[in-house]
């Protein structure tokens, strides 16, 4: 039987499959949603006996979407490695996919056909790159190409901070300045990055170490860079800067510019929820987030998302 939300509509049932920063996001996203529902989450068998933050307790934890009774769709919020594999077995047992695996280009395409040709076998349907990037940047950069074609296109990447542990690598003695920022290295360890302007060039050995045996930072690999200036590096920002340039001539110059601080998995987890909205009703195969109707990203609220926007 299809469970009602207060406004006497069906709610979209989904699984979160991987518990990691973007699984988390989502999850967290759906019981915040009123017209979402979690189904369960679905996590590796090594896995399945770590705790889970206190909000999901009443939510069923299982190691295979096979023993989720009923749902619309899978989130899939594993490593890009395990997407296909994720992906063949949901839709094998009839379950439309959402998947944000971070793929460009001849590679994305790749992944989608692959996507396509058991989405189509089985008579599900999937949609892929519903993520930040690919996914909401994507359509940010096609809207700008077309608002100003035959231009050219910029993006630059910035790194995010982590205040806290800026802060405590300021306190190091012989330290002017700092900016942590954390990465993910390609095996999914967490590195973070200390960038440092010093009192004295000589002392960087002393200060690496001073900051690798702070608590904050014990159990993470920490690689410490002098720099010259970190306001200078601070400049540079955090998050993203899109821009579009026109191309010169009779068209005017047309100069469109986006900048953006977030958390990725946090946008990633957004955007997926977006399109978990969007399944009902959608033919079988792949679908980008280009070939959805940005409405039908809103679900029940497309009516107040087009008054609001238009
Ligand atoms: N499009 C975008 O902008 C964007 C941005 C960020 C991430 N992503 C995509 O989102 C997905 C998840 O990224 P994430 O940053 O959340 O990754 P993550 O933090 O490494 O989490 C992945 C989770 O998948 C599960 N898992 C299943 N098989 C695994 C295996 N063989 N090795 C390790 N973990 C495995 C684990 O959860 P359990 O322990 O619960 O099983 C793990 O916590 C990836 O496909 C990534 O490409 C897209």
């Amino acid at each position: 039987m299809n469970v009602k939300n207060h406004n006497g509509k069906d709610v979209i049932r989904v699984v979160v499959v991987g518990f990691g920063k973007v699984g988390k996001a989502c999850a967290e996203g759906v019981l915040a949603s009123q017209d979402l529902a979690l189904a369960a989450i679905v996590r590796r068998l090594d896995s399945m006996g770590r705790p889970l933050p206190d909000a999901f307790s009443k939510i069923p934890v299982v190691s295979h979407t096979a023993q989720v009774q009923q749902m619309d769709g899978a989130l899939l919020c594993v490593p890009m490695t395990q997407v296909l594999e994720t992906a063949h077995d949901c839709l094998q047992h009839g379950v439309p996919v959402i998947e944000a695996s971070q793929l460009h280009g001849e590679a994305f395409q790749a992944h989608r056909e692959a996507i396509h040709r058991v989405a189509a076998r089985f008579n599900v349907p999937a949609i892929v790159g519903a993520g930040w990037d690919p996914g909401a940047l994507s359509l940010l950069r096609s809207l700008f190409g077309l608002l100003a074609p035959e231009g050219e296109t910029e993006t630059r990447h910035r790194v995010a901070a982590s205040l806290h542990h800026t802060a405590m690598a300021r306190q190091v003695m012989g330290v002017k300045d700092a900016l942590c920022t954390e990465q993910t290295a390609a095996d999914g360890r967490r590195q973070r990055y200390v960038y440092v302007e010093l009192e004295q060039a000589s002392e960087v050995e002393r200060v690496a170490a001073a900051i690798r045996a702070d608590p904050l930072f014990l159990g993470e690999e920490t690689l410490v860079f002098p720099v010259e200036s970190v306001a200078a590096l601070e400049q540079e920002g955090h998050g993203i800067v899109l821009e579009r340039r026109g191309a010169p001539g009779r068209l005017g110059h047309q100069r469109l510019l986006f900048e953006a601080r977030f958390d990725d998995a946090i946008m990633t987890a957004h955007i997926m929820l977006a399109a978990a909205r969007a399944l009902r009703g959608l033919s079988p195969g792949a679908h980008s987030l280009l070939d959805l109707p940005l409405t039908t990203l809103w679900g029940e609220q497309a009516h107040v998302a087009e008054r609001a926007w238009l």
